[in-house]
């Protein structure tokens, strides 16, 4: 290796390099994903938004009263128990234990009973107002991201109490503005997931008249993403078909009120497939889809390998799905977006499986990997390659999983 002095005078000595960081180092493994969707603002947003999540932490550690309890050492059931918490609740409190835990505030040790918690200390200042004003710095456009954490943290003691559900908090009147405005591409942390999975479905986008199908779409921020970067690459006219589905009607509504103003050149149909039933008898025929695209949603399939199933079976052969997703970088690590997510039932109650999907929520790259191949996918990727990334930025959670129905063999 050169020394720093090679070719120089001691005079024109040029200071030595620094390492290059984490984030510099995630830029070298992005693979097919622009360097331009990291910019510095992103990178400040994201560790503001995880400090904001560990306040939070230590915030609702207060709030719920755990102090006393976690002093003589407790688990998440004998926590729920003690404090007449409904088990419901379990999740969300499960999250304010492994954070506490990840900032070395709780000692965790493994117990016939499950994990038992200590506290190593006295609890710090939760300093959220000063993380506030980092994620506000960072990029004023994060304030609907922490809008919905405070929304989700304020609820707790009265969703742990059983006063109301975390549906009511999150997707009733109140909350489904707040819900609207996360889940938008104006919101940075979120966009984030939608441009990923939409570099990656438009690379993959078979053929010179592709039918595409969305599952889950929402208010439609995901199919706004692909849509537009289809236009961007003056891709629009390979669209034989985009058929968004949406079970909620509400957002449905939403959705194709804004997708027809935006794209009214575009092939747009608007449907309800519900991802946990059988898709035929929902109208989608076998093999009559190249692409399958869906951005946060198969992760709360009731029954993950039924559904993966099921859209195998609607791809055409050589079809892609690409699912946007949440990755868990390392098994049983809690990730800062989960508090909220962790309210709702729909998110917790699903089927497990110890090798493809040992817990609910977001599953991490190998247990996806498992899940495709399983289900009959081939060329099973994630986008982009989040077990090397994960080695440098354990922080990294915005990913796609890709998998391509394989061209020969029987019909599925
Ligand atoms: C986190 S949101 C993501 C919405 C959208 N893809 C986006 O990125 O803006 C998840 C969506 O999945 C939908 N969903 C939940 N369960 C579903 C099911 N069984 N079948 C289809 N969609 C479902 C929800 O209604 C919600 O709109």
């Amino acid at each position: 290796m050169p020394s720093p002095m090679d070719g120089r005078s001691p005079g024109s000595e040029a200071p030595p390099e620094a390492p290059p960081t984490p984030e510099d180092q995630v830029l070298e493994l992005l693979g097919e994903l622009p360097r331009e969707l990291f910019p510095p603002s992103f990178v400040a947003s994201v560790a503001a938004i995880e400090g904001y999540a560990g306040a939070w932490a230590v915030e609702l550690a207060r709030r719920l009263g755990l102090g006393a309890p976690l002093a003589a050492g407790a688990t998440a059931g004998e926590l729920v128990g003690r404090l007449g918490f409904v088990p419901a609740f379990r999740p969300a409190l499960a999250w304010v234990l492994d954070r506490l835990a990840a900032a070395g505030l709780l000692s965790a040790e493994e117990a016939a009973g499950g994990t038992r918690y200590r506290l190593a200390g006295a609890l710090p200042d939760p300093e959220r107002e000063s993380w506030r004003r980092q994620a506000l710095t960072a990029d004023p456009a994060n304030a609907p991201a922490l809008a919905l954490f405070d929304a989700a943290g304020d609820a707790c003691p009265a969703i742990a109490r059983g006063e109301i559900s975390g549906e009511e908090v999150l997707l009733g009147p109140a909350g489904s503005g707040l819900w609207a405005r996360y889940f938008d591409n104006a919101n940075p942390t979120y966009a984030i997931n939608n441009a990923i999975a939409a570099i990656a479905a438009a690379n993959r986008l078979p053929g010179a008249r592709a039918a595409v199908l969305e599952v889950g779409a929402g208010g439609g921020s995901s199919s706004e993403a692909l849509l537009a970067e289809l236009e961007r690459r003056g891709a629009g006219g390979r669209l034989a078909s985009f058929r968004v589905t949406e079970p909620s009607p509400f957002f449905r509504r939403r959705c194709e009120r804004s997708l027809r103003r935006a794209f009214p050149a575009l092939p747009l149909a608007f449907g309800d497939l519900d991802v946990d039933q059988p898709w035929g008898a929902q109208g989608i025929a076998p093999g009559s889809v190249d692409l399958v695209f869906g951005v946060n949603v198969l992760h709360v399939a009731r029954d993950l390998a039924a559904t993966l199933g099921e859209a195998l079976a609607a791809l055409a052969p050589g079809g892609w799905l690409v699912a946007g997703e949440c990755l868990r970088p390392f098994p049983g690590q809690s990730l800062s977006a989960e508090l909220v997510f962790r309210l709702l039932g729909d998110f917790n109650d699903v089927e497990t499986d110890p090798v493809c999907r040992p817990n609910p929520g977001f599953l991490t790259p190998e247990q996806w990997r498992r899940s495709l191949e399983r289900a009959g996918f081939e060329a099973v990727d994630t986008v982009p390659d989040l077990v090397r990334i994960r080695q440098v930025d354990r922080r990294f959670s915005a990913g796609a999983v890709c998998g391509r129905r394989p061209s020969g063999g029987e019909p599925v």
